[in-house]
């Protein structure tokens, strides 16, 4: 069995005393659940958002993160530097990253072979744009996604990856993928990974959608085969939302 998982992406969004207001409204809410709680927060407030954490089932993680463990690359945050607070979770290859900060799947899969060595658990995101979708090339951009993320990452790590898949269309939008669609293309991602793995890989590894998803269409998403959680933006920065969500 799977354990589901809720990750709210918060993008660049809240200050330190928003995010603790958010985790006492939370924290009592979230606490029976066996969804695994996650929460992508801005780099100035991971330390104290791990902090204040501590001793709750929330995980706090980074959004990024960068491939070197240190040098000069002005406003780049190392695996070590995401250790010394004891963060051991970030995104990676979150489509913003790709479109806007000139992320490729290159620095993607030497981000998560980084992370990895570090012992630091990945979440990768993967997606196709409008006009792929259009053009019936969706499956054929995630594969090459997949393919290159995970080059040179062995069987054994991989227990330490989750991925999300999310069609760039979709995200911030309000546009969902219909849950058929999202659970075809994740399931193909599974097909993928055993290719380059194997059966008990693909079956173990967890594969979540992102891209507007909110409390009123968790649950379709989550009742299909093959979709193991969600990774949520817009609705992760209310509590009364994200509460929903985890309790799908
Ligand atoms: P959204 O964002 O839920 O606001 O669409 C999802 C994401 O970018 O991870």
């Amino acid at each position: 069995m799977r354990k589901p998982v809720i990750a709210g992406n918060w993008k660049m969004h809240k200050t330190i005393s928003e995010g603790f207001k958010f985790i006492d409204d939370i924290k009592e809410n979230v606490k029976d659940t066996d969804v695994e709680v996650m929460l992508f927060v801005p780099y100035t407030m991971l330390k104290s958002m791990k902090d204040y954490t501590d001793g709750t089932n929330i995980i706090i993680g980074a959004q990024n993160m960068h491939f070197e463990e240190n040098g000069a690359y002005t406003g780049e945050i190392s695996p070590l530097m995401l250790k010394d607070i004891n963060v051991k979770n970030t995104l990676v290859g979150h489509s913003e990253r790709r479109e806007y900060f000139n992320e490729t799947d290159e620095t993607v899969n030497k981000k998560i072979l980084k992370a990895l060595e570090h012992d630091i658990d990945v979440i990768l995101c993967v997606g196709e744009k409008l006009e792929e979708r259009e053009n019936n090339i969706e499956k054929d951009v995630v594969k090459k996604q997949i393919i290159k993320a995970f080059e040179n990452v062995s069987a054994k790590m991989m227990n330490k990856i989750v991925i999300a898949y999310e069609p760039i269309w979709a995200i911030g939008t309000g546009k969902t993928a219909s849950s058929e669609d999202a659970n075809e293309m994740i399931s193909f991602i599974r097909s993928e990974i055993q290719n380059l793995y194997d059966d008990e890989i693909s079956e173990e590894i967890r594969i979540l959608y992102g891209g507007s998803v909110k409390p009123t269409n968790v649950e379709e998403l989550m009742n299909q085969d093959d979709i193991d959680g969600g990774l949520v933006g817009g609705a992760s920065l209310k509590a009364d939302q994200f509460i929903e969500l985890v309790n799908f």
